[in-house]
């Protein structure tokens, strides 16, 4: 089984806290921070900012995690600070040139990552697979925080581990975004999830601290590996 990641959700902080929150992912080593990308047209809903996401790189020094829900991708990445070692995931829906996405991001020296809806088949992928980094498996309907679990996403975390080993892809991720809670990241991960989102449904929650809910929630991945 691949060793596990957790990507905090940077657009569940509390951005009046901005810089403290990023102080407290630091040290809690979070494995990257995750950053939706929305333009008001792909999803009902606009964030996170260039400028504001640019700045953010000045506090850390742990790897991006974008997450593009836009529908013209290939104009909105260059403005973003995308380096080495980072991942890119872009939507397979309504992107005519995914390709072209893949080069840019490989040019950056970042994973490639294929993002798809709860509602879209793994087969429309089949034609980049070969040269993915891995899947991203929304398993909520992309816009929004606080959002249920769509409950049929789970086989499709297992399919899309298969898609990936299939190509003999081992060392690929399969990442999961949506509702992963810690019940849910212990069923994820048995369904085959690597990358864990961490946002308000687990890590940015008023009753504990950062520290502690990626502790729990590192713990619920961990639980997910040992039960049957
Ligand atoms: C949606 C986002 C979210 C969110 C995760 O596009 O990527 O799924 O940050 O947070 P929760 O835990 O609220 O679903
Ligand atoms: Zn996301």
């Amino acid at each position: 089984m691949k060793q596990s990641a957790v990507s905090a959700s940077m657009m569940c902080i509390d951005f009046t806290e901005m810089k403290s929150q990023i102080e407290q992912l630091n040290r809690a080593q979070i494995d990257y921070f995750h950053i939706d990308v929305m333009d008001g047209h792909f999803v009902p809903n606009l964030m996170l900012c260039s400028d504001i996401v640019n700045a953010m790189r000045a506090l850390t020094t742990i790897p991006f995690d974008y997450h593009f829900m836009v529908e013209q991708p290939n104009s909105i990445m260059p403005l973003f600070d995308i380096r080495q070692g980072d991942i890119v995931s872009i939507h397979v829906e309504g992107n005519w040139h995914l390709q072209k996405s893949l080069q840019y991001a490989k040019q950056k020296g970042a994973g490639f990552f294929v993002a798809t809806n709860p509602g879209t088949s793994l087969s429309l992928i089949d034609a980049v697979v070969d040269e993915i980094d891995g899947i991203l498996v929304m398993t909520v309907n992309p816009g929004f925080a606080g959002q249920k679990l769509v409950a049929n996403t789970l086989s499709k975390i297992t399919a899309a581990r298969q898609l990936l080993d299939s190509r003999g892809k081992y060392d690929c991720s399969v990442q999961v975004d949506g509702n992963v809670s810690f019940p849910n990241a212990c069923l994820m991960r048995k369904y085959g999830a690597d990358i864990f989102v961490a946002g308000s449904s687990s890590v940015f929650q008023k009753e504990f601290s950062i520290a502690e809910g990626v502790e729990k929630l590192r713990r619920a991945i961990k639980q997910g590996e040992t039960d049957e």
